[in-house]
């Protein structure tokens, strides 16, 4: 028997409020439309899709940020249309946005990390132990006393992951979380999220319009109008590479050099979708 997904998400659909020239206080097209989407515990999903295709909507729905116009989303069993719900729901699901900034609040590393935790008036103790942990799990331990500021863009977004790990969610949603950032902060952003879903068993949602990031992800869930139109693992999803074009989605570089060592006889596996898997497949 399948095990009760952890965010639930059961037919909605979500038009943005008006600015009031209309008596329903909603216009235009919903933006999500009839989506249905079960998100199981220790997952890491990557969420795709092109510019405005619902993606920030849907993940703003999974912590009762938004609430659906009509369908239901649950989360570990709390229904989000329930305002005595949203505690409940926002201890599970934590999210985390393209730029940092806008999640750091204190003017000195391990006290921001601290601050969401003191506001729930948890007791010191139990905040020294949460904030140690969370900041080796993202790696800033020995910036602990340095100013938010004085950090690199990888290091910040790192601090604002170490926020919301301290509140020991179960999922975490990565809203273009690496969109902001350098190449190489953005990679290792990547695999922070995927080192914390594999070895803390954190659900991991990755909002994001790479599929290069994606591809390192168990399941790809992919938008395009408000709906979803493409769910499965990725070693399923390139092997349609025009399907993903017309979806305006870059095929990832590693995904076309496979292509072509396959067109010149070496035989890759539908795995070699990253570099690594491919060097691996031709060690073999
Ligand atoms: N606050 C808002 N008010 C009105 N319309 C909005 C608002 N936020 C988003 N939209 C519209 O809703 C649609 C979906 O937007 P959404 O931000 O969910 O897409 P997205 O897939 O996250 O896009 P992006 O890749 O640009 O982040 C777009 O047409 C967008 O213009
Ligand atoms: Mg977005």
């Amino acid at each position: 028997m399948k095990a009760k997904p952890l965010i639930d998400i059961r037919n909605i659909s979500y038009a943005y409020p008006d600015s009031g020239r209309t008596k329903s206080g909603k216009v235009g097209a919903p933006v999500l439309r009839e989506v249905s989407l079960q998100i199981q515990e220790g997952e890491h999903i990557a969420l795709l899709g092109h510019n405005g295709s619902g993606k920030s909507t849907l993940a703003r729905h999974c912590n009762a940020l938004l609430l659906p116009d009509k369908g239901s989303v649950l989360v570990a069993g709390f229904d989000t249309r329930e305002a005595s719900n949203w505690q409940s729901v926002r201890e599970r699901v934590g999210m985390i946005f393209q730029n940092p900034d806008n999640q750091i609040i204190a003017t000195v590393v391990e006290d921001d990390v601290a601050w969401s935790l003191a506001l729930r008036g948890m007791p010191a103790e139990q905040i020294y132990e949460r904030v140690e942990q969370a900041m080796a799990a993202v790696g800033i331990s020995e910036l602990r006393f340095l100013p938010p500021h004085r950090l690199s863009g990888g290091q910040r977004q790192r601090l604002a992951i170490a926020g919301v790990l301290a509140l020991r969610p179960q999922c975490i949603i990565a809203d273009e979380a690496t969109s902001m950032l350098d190449p190489l902060s953005r990679q290792e952003i990547s695999q922070l999220l995927r080192q914390l879903n594999q070895q803390s068993g954190l659900t991991v949602v990755q909002v994001t319009h790479l599929l290069e990031e994606a591809a390192y992800a168990q399941r790809i869930v992919v938008m395009e109008q408000g709906q979803i139109v493409l769910d499965g693992p990725p070693a399923v999803v390139f092997t349609d590479l025009d399907r993903l074009r017309a979806l305006r989605l870059a095929i990832p570089e590693p995904v076309e050099l496979a292509v072509r060592l396959r067109e010149i006889g070496i035989p890759l596996s539908d795995e070699a979708i990253t570099i690594e898997a491919i060097a691996r497949e031709l060690e073999h």
